[in-house]
């Protein structure tokens, strides 16, 4: 039987436009700036929201408490209703072509409710957002288990706005192994200019956790790896973009969006947002980025207008 989905017309059209060298309505050009702005904020996450200007970011990138009572920060008496104030926030602060990720994992051990699949059920529900994708972050390194299968893997969804999103894939294509790509280059449906870029990474990720001694960590205890946060940035932003998230643990967001000229506001309940984010400062990698400027607790609309003014 065919393989029917060789025959979506939508990827058909959009693999003759590429053939036809016609760009996507998505496309963004972005007009030369000379730093980024990294605005960081000790607040909490839905008073800051309510103060945030209508469509003022492009991409929201958060990493939320997933309530499984690791830190005096991850106990909910009741999960969805405190999610819900931030999650009803969302689509107001977002650009038209904006996205938005949502970590999260699953309550797999007792009858606690609140978890990433309430999350997504809630917004699919009761807001306008669109689901893109659910990306699953799989590693192979993690506990042990003895009366359940031991978990490797946490997910993200990725939601929009609208239709006309922002995605760039050329931004976090992976490389073909030699033998994949002479196959891929044999198979008539496929560009060869595409496969020489390197293969759509998927929605399953196989990236390793940060383990204790990693030069990454800077001691945030749910510290996400770089290498996570860079392929959302890099596929759902643009550079100059502004990218918000509003649970910023260490900073690893901002300290990426630094590496890949992206402006960015981190938003921490904790105060200790401010020397996590230092010690990511120190770590950076110097070969990229554009020069850049930390500011703490500026106003968002003064942040704003800085940002805007090339
Ligand atoms: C899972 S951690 C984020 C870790 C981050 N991705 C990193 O790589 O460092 C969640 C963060 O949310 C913060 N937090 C919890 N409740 C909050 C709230 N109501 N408003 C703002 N931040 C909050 C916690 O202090 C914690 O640092």
């Amino acid at each position: 039987m065919t393989n029917k989905s060789h025959y979506n017309s939508g990827l058909r059209k959009l693999v003759q436009q590429r053939r036809d060298c016609i760009e996507h309505s998505t496309a963004v050009h972005v007009e030369d700036f000379e730093k980024t702005y990294h605005a960081l904020y000790t607040q909490d996450a839905v008073e800051f929201l309510k103060i945030l200007p209508n469509s003022s970011v492009q991409l929201v990138l958060i990493d939320p408490p997933y309530n499984l009572e690791l830190e005096t920060w991850d106990k909910f008496a009741n999960y969805l209703e405190w999610a819900k104030q931030w999650i009803d926030e969302l689509y107001r602060v977002m650009s038209d072509n904006a996205n938005c990720v949502i970590f999260g994992g699953f309550q797999f051990q007792d009858l606690k409710q609140g978890d990433i699949l309430e999350v997504l059920h809630y917004t699919r529900h009761n807001t306008k957002l669109r689901l893109i994708n659910l990306i699953v972050w799989y590693y192979k390194n993690g506990m042990s288990a003895h009366r359940y299968f031991a978990n490797r893997h946490e997910e993200a969804i990725w939601l929009s706005k609208t239709k006309k999103y922002y995605f760039n894939l050329d931004a976090v294509r992976v490389p073909y192994d030699e033998e994949s790509k002479r196959a891929a280059l044999r198979d008539k449906r496929l560009i060869a200019a595409n496969i020489e870029k390197g293969k759509n990474p998927t929605n399953v990720w196989e990236i390793g956790r940060l383990n204790g001694n990693s030069s990454e960590r800077v001691g945030h205890p749910t510290q996400k790896p770089k290498e996570v946060i860079r392929r959302f940035v890099r596929a759902l932003s643009y550079e100059g973009a502004v990218v918000l998230d509003f649970f910023a643990g260490s900073g690893t967001t901002g300290a990426v969006c630094i590496e890949e000229n992206r402006h960015s506001i981190l938003v921490d309940s904790d105060s200790s947002l401010k020397e996590y984010f230092n010690k990511h400062l120190q770590k950076l990698d110097t070969t990229k980025g554009k020069p850049f400027e930390v500011l703490e607790q500026i106003r968002i609309t003064e942040y704003l207008n800085k940002v805007r003014t090339k």
